[in-house]
């Protein structure tokens, strides 16, 4: 209203101050000069109406294509006056190219998120006070993150990390880019090589740091499983070697007319080459299982079925030296998961190998749903009443080639890799081994899996 009055004084003011002076002036009659003062009134007043309705619609456009980003759906108000007219013209044209640069704006924004989500390594972008902002999909899956924009468990350890926080530490004060390489420790030991790239200016989010991580696990894992491969492999190798070059010379030399020694010789070297054939097959499995110990496996595995089967194929070599398997499996269903079906198999087989080969009278086999800390698993034991282990040894039976009685073992044709090959499978599934062992009563070995 105060607007209204004010915008009418503007239009008529000079019009009426002169009807109104000349009235007092007596130079213009008082009824033509009421009349004249009435008529000018009335026009200002509808004059200043059109104005300010005008004015009233062209801010609220304005303020509106200020305002809004996504498309723009309100329409411009009709013009009443000329110059009001043209202005809202040109306001149209201007919101028309800031709706499109604002659609431009979205577009680019979504693909490049897109870009950075998809990309196959871990990547972060880090606030000023190094807070988490961003993580793309390889980095959740790699730290474990449910949510975004929360420094939590691994990735945490990796901020925390000396060589990662000095690294952070320098491109924020050079403002240069840092590449570093670090090892991080966890359940499944991490080998990354870190690129950080300072923003400046800072990205829209704020963000100051951007990290994109290459995992050189697998191919740190590659590369020493090729050096051990040769150390171990010819270390284990000699022995039968050595004992088959022994027989080859006696062969042609001493016993070249002693048939029955000659057959007694060809015996044990077929007992060599097969320890060696066995030998190679596990070492094999063994880099196999290495080198996909850092990929979680997927699927699910039917625990009970392939216990089953693993002591259904079993049976014979139980039968034959004489010991009682004993299955103690419940009705329910066991699901291991994510679980390799094959690899559990395997790691059931070679604990079901040791336990016959250790026992006196029985070995047990017992299953069931179980927990461990706050994780829901299930796990299978396998209890025999061998000779047991001595204590000090326990720590060490994972270890590749390690045997409790070295000369008895090895001449029973076994390579000691037996439970290193189970505990590489059990970290792939992210599971658990358990021994115990008390000498003179039994061993008994227990695998916990994730699952349900
Ligand atoms: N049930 C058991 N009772 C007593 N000792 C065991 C038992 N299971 C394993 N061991 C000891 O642990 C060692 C390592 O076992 P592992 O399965 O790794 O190798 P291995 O059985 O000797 O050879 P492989 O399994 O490769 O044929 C064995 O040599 C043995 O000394
Ligand atoms: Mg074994």
């Amino acid at each position: 209203m105060r607007r209204l009055l004010f915008t009418t004084a503007l239009v008529g003011g000079a019009p009426i101050i002169t009807l109104t002076s000349l009235m007092i002036l007596g130079e213009l009659k008082k009824g033509v000069g009421f009349v004249a003062l009435g008529i000018c009134i009335s026009f200002a007043i509808g004059l200043a109406w059109f104005w300010l309705s005008g004015v009233v619609r062209l801010s609220a456009a304005l303020r509106r294509a200020a305002d809004e980003e996504g498309p723009f759906s309100a329409p411009l108000p009709i013009p009443r006056l000329p110059a009001i007219g043209e202005i809202e013209k040109g306001l149209a044209r201007l919101t028309r190219s800031l709706q499109a640069r604002a659609a431009l704006v979205v577009q680019l924004r979504a693909s490049d998120g897109a870009i950075v989500e998809s990309l196959p390594d871990p990547l972060l972008v880090l606030a000023p006070d190094r807070a988490l902002l961003r993580a793309n999909r390889a980095a959740r899956r790699v730290f474990n993150l449910t949510g975004e924009g929360q420094a939590r468990g691994d990735v945490g350890a990796l901020l925390r990390h000396p060589v990662m926080a000095a690294a952070l530490d320098r491109a924020l004060a050079d403002g240069t880019p840092q590449a570093v390489e670090l090892v991080l420790p966890g359940s499944v030991t991490r080998e990354l090589s870190a690129q950080i790239q300072p923003m400046q200016p800072p990205l829209a989010d704020g963000g100051k740091l951007v990290i994109l991580l290459t995992d050189r696990t697998a191919a740190r894992a590659v590369e020493r499983m090729r050096v051990d491969f040769v150390a171990n492999a010819s270390h284990e190798l000699r022995t039968p070697l050595a004992s088959l070059i022994g027989f080859i010379e006696t062969l042609r030399g001493p016993a070249r007319d002693d048939p029955p020694a000659q057959e007694r010789f060809l015996g044990i070297m077929t007992e060599q080459s097969e320890r060696m054939r066995r030998l190679i097959d596990d070492l094999l499995g063994l880099s196999r299982v290495e080198i996909t110990e850092h990929q979680p496996p997927e699927g699910d595995a039917d625990l009970l079925a392939l216990l089953y089967a693993e002591a259904a194929a079993m049976e014979p070599l139980f039968a034959a030296r004489g010991v009682r398997l004993v299955l103690d499996l419940p009705e329910a269903v066991l699901t291991a998961s994510p679980a390799d079906a094959d690899q559990l198999a395997q790691v059931a087989r070679n604990l079901m190998d040791n336990a016959l080969r250790h026992a006196v009278h029985e070995v047990r086999l017992e299953a069931g749903p179980a927990k461990n800390g706050a994780r829901q698993g299930v796990a299978f034991t396998l209890r025999d009443d061998g000779p047991g282990i001595p204590k000090e040894h326990i720590p060490r039976l994972t270890e590749r080639f390690y045997r409790v009685d070295k000369g008895r073992a090895r001449g029973a044709g076994n390579t000691g890799l037996g439970l290193a090959i189970v505990k590489h499978i059990l970290t792939r599934h992210r599971g658990q081994l358990t021994i115990e062992s008390e000498i003179g009563v039994g061993s008994t070995f227990r695998v916990w899996v994730p699952g349900g």
